[in-house]
């Protein structure tokens, strides 16, 4: 049983995965490259485990066991004392990825296992330069990491069993729903999915079907309503295979099949007008409080861990 892990990159997604480790009573050795990106990231776990407070989750006893849970430090050798589980956050940028495999496999004994949370880049790239490649994995998480229960696996022909045990083990004792693919495929499955339902929101935004808001509306209100209860293939099931075989026939021939962004995507990135961060992007953030606004998110999100009736997700009954 994984008892020490080290997640190195304590950005967006490194955090949020150190507090899931923590939580399941893991100690997390949590590293990067300066202390004050390490003390915001403790900050913002801090700022997530109240929430979990304020929504009677955990006590504040269990707060303050979690937070004394996680070591920071910006001395890589120091973080990788005693861990069996490394996984890596770090910017998706192959290069980079691979001088830090070549340090990790430097300091770290055979045995240890080296994830990373990449989302795009495929297990075999990233292995192409390792001396034990049998102990590379992928475990995608989603943003934000905490509260999405969903981490896709991906393995490569040459991951050992030990490893894809350990890691759906670990994962599984963390409350994770983790599913291992079944082989590797580019984007995995989430971000294919992804990619192919925003092709056509942005083809139909782009062809004045309907307006942004409304755009979003009906998903959520639609579609997203769904989907947090049936899966795709259970919802044809249900539909009714002949109707939806005359839906694909009539569609697909439809359907926008673009093969690089759309232009007004382009337009907007050229502008640096990039979204929440950049205080414009499809819609305005100048005037919002982002905080808040991520707040709202994970209450929602919260809420509908609390309806799905699996509170496992966030804290597992033997903590
Ligand atoms: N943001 C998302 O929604 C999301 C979702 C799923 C997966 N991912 C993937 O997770 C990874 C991290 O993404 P993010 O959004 O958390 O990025 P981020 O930019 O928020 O955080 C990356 C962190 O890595 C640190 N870092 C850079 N080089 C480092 C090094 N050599 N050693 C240690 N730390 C280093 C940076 O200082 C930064 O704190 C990427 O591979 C990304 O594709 C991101």
């Amino acid at each position: 049983m994984t008892q020490k892990a080290t997640v190195i990159g304590a950005g967006v997604m490194g955090h949020g995965i150190a507090q899931v480790f923590a939580l399941a009573g893991i100690s997390v050795h949590l590293y990067d490259l300066n202390m004050k990106i390490l003390t915001n990231a403790v900050a913002s776990i801090n700022n997530n485990l109240e929430l979990y407070l304020t929504n009677q989750i955990i006590s504040s006893a269990e707060k303050e066991q979690v937070l004394k849970r996680i070591h920071t430090s910006t001395n890589l050798e120091e973080s990788l004392v005693g861990s069996t589980f490394v996984i890596e956050a770090i910017p998706e940028v192959l290069q980079l990825k691979w001088d830090l495999y070549r340090s990790l496999e430097a300091i770290c004994n055979q045995n240890v296992i080296i994830a990373s949370n990449t989302s795009t880049i495929p297990l075999s790239t990233l292995i192409e330069h390792s001396i034990y490649p049998e102990r590379f994995i992928i475990a995608h998480f989603l943003n934000p990491a905490p509260l999405v229960p969903l981490v896709e696996v991906i393995k490569h022909d040459c991951t050992s069993e030990h490893v894809i045990d350990t890691t759906m083990s670990l994962l599984k004792n963390a409350g994770k729903s983790p599913i291992l693919l079944k082989k590797e495929i580019q984007g995995f499955v989430v971000n294919r999915i992804q990619a192919a339902l925003l092709r056509e929101v942005l083809s139909l935004i782009e062809n004045d079907i309907v307006d942004v808001e409304d755009m979003d509306r009906i998903i959520k209100d639609g579609p997203g309503f769904r989907w947090a209860f049936i899966g795709p293939v259970e919802m044809i099931d249900y539909g009714g295979l002949d109707t939806w075989k005359r839906i694909f026939d009539n569609l697909f021939p439809n359907l926008n099949n673009r093969q690089t962004a759309p232009e007004f995507i382009n337009r907007f990135v050229a502008q640096n007008q990039l979204g929440a961060k950049t205080g414009e992007g499809i819609y305005p953030y100048s005037n919002i409080c982002i905080d808040s606004l991520l707040t709202d998110r994970d209450n929602n999100f919260l809420s509908l861990i609390k309806i799905k009736n699996n509170m496992d997700f966030i804290k597992k009954p033997s903590y």
